[in-house]
């Protein structure tokens, strides 16, 4: 159990109106949680501050070689006025797979909860209760030696900021319209792919300016070494409904094990729904729109929560799905995912966690 030193505030910021719709992070909250760390000694110094800006030496290793990784997930407010947090144990998890793969030391699972609950427990107000709001909370860790040899830094700072949201898209749950690449790649099988680290997505960006030109809201990534097997969205992972199958790409090593992900998997499961998690190529995506068997698609994440797939775009294709509204398994995936987050639908599952 950690020893968290607390200093509060004494210019507490002005709340964001209730009616507010929200963007997605641009606002933060008053309070930060911090906690360092020296080979030799562990993580120490367990501290919720001011939010403030941190103070680095230029020579500091993430900036010139990116150790670092990051976390995201969110608190809502029930009717009740609890405060939930969804699975927060599966970030957890997360944060220490990507930590082994980037050589970062772990944190232990019951520490990176108990920081979050308490940095919320402060800064509750904060939690917006407009529909399609939430409380986003992002978890990040930092390598901090002043040192520019290449090699795992022995020192680094773990910090939470959250940033109450709106949707991550502008679409919001209506359906965007994604633009598969075939010319870059994001990841490899063997690479970090699989780690939620800043690196993935500084990879995305090229394309991603190169979709945003053409209308496109986001990039599909194929995979890098055949650019033929779909993977996942930038800022989600991604299903399709073909001929009444839920099919989505298997973690291969190159996938960001999405904590939406699973719990739409599981989610369809318990509905009688076929679920495949398997290689999943755009050919065949192709051949299933041509004979009007591709039913929805759909991305899954933290951010996104459920965002709708209305249009496809491979090379000179263009996949228009369904009839350009959010489809039926859509929507009822959003309803029940975000009812059970909110504390409006029974949670089944014991995903929610009481702050
Ligand atoms: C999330 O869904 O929490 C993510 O980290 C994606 C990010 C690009 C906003």
């Amino acid at each position: 159990m950690l020893d968290i030193k607390i200093t509060k505030t004494t210019a507490p910021k002005k709340l964001p109106d209730k009616d507010d719709p929200l963007t997605f992070g641009t606002i933060f909250t008053d309070h930060m949680f911090m906690m360092d760390y020296k080979e030799g000694i562990g993580w120490y110094d367990a501290r919720i501050i001011p939010y403030q800006p941190i103070s680095l030496e230029p020579s500091a290793m993430v900036f010139h070689y990116g150790q670092e990784m990051f976390e995201g997930l969110k608190a809502y407010k029930a009717k009740d006025g609890r405060i939930l947090l969804f699975r927060p144990d599966m970030n957890a998890k997360r944060t220490n797979r990507s930590c082994r793969r980037l050589c970062i030391p772990e944190i232990p699972e019951e520490d990176f909860i108990q920081a979050i609950k308490e940095l919320v427990k402060i800064d509750s107000a904060w939690v917006p209760t407009r529909e399609g709001t939430s409380l986003y909370i992002r978890p990040f860790i930092i390598a901090t030696d002043p040192f520019l040899g290449v090699r795992p830094s022995k020192t680094y700072k773990f910090i939470i900021i959250l940033s109450p949201v709106g949707a991550y898209y502008p679409e919001g749950i209506n359906p965007v319209k994604i633009w598969i690449e075939d010319d870059y790649v994001r990841a490899v099988k063997g690479g970090i792919g699989e780690a939620k680290a800043g690196g993935n997505y500084v990879a995305s960006l090229k394309a991603q300016i190169k979709a945003h030109d053409e209308g496109y809201s986001q990039v599909l990534w194929l995979d890098g070494v055949h650019r033929k097997y779909v993977e996942e969205v930038g800022s989600m992972n991604i299903f399709f409904k073909i001929d009444g199958v839920v099919v989505t790409p298997e973690l291969s090593g190159s996938i960001l094990p999405g904590v939406t992900r699973d719990s739409v998997i599981t989610l369809c499961k318990s509905w009688g729904y076929k679920v495949e998690e398997r290689l999943i190529s755009i050919d065949e995506i192709y051949e299933a729109y041509q004979k009007g068997k591709l039913e929805e698609v759909f991305g899954t994440g933290t951010a996104a929560v459920i965002s709708p797939v209305g249009q496809l775009r491979w090379k000179d294709h263009i996949m228009r799905i369904g009839d350009g509204n959010t489809g039926p398994l859509s929507r009822k995936l959003y309803d029940s995912l975000t009812g059970i987050q909110l504390g409006k639908l029974k949670d089944i599952f014991n995903w929610t966690v009481v702050v």
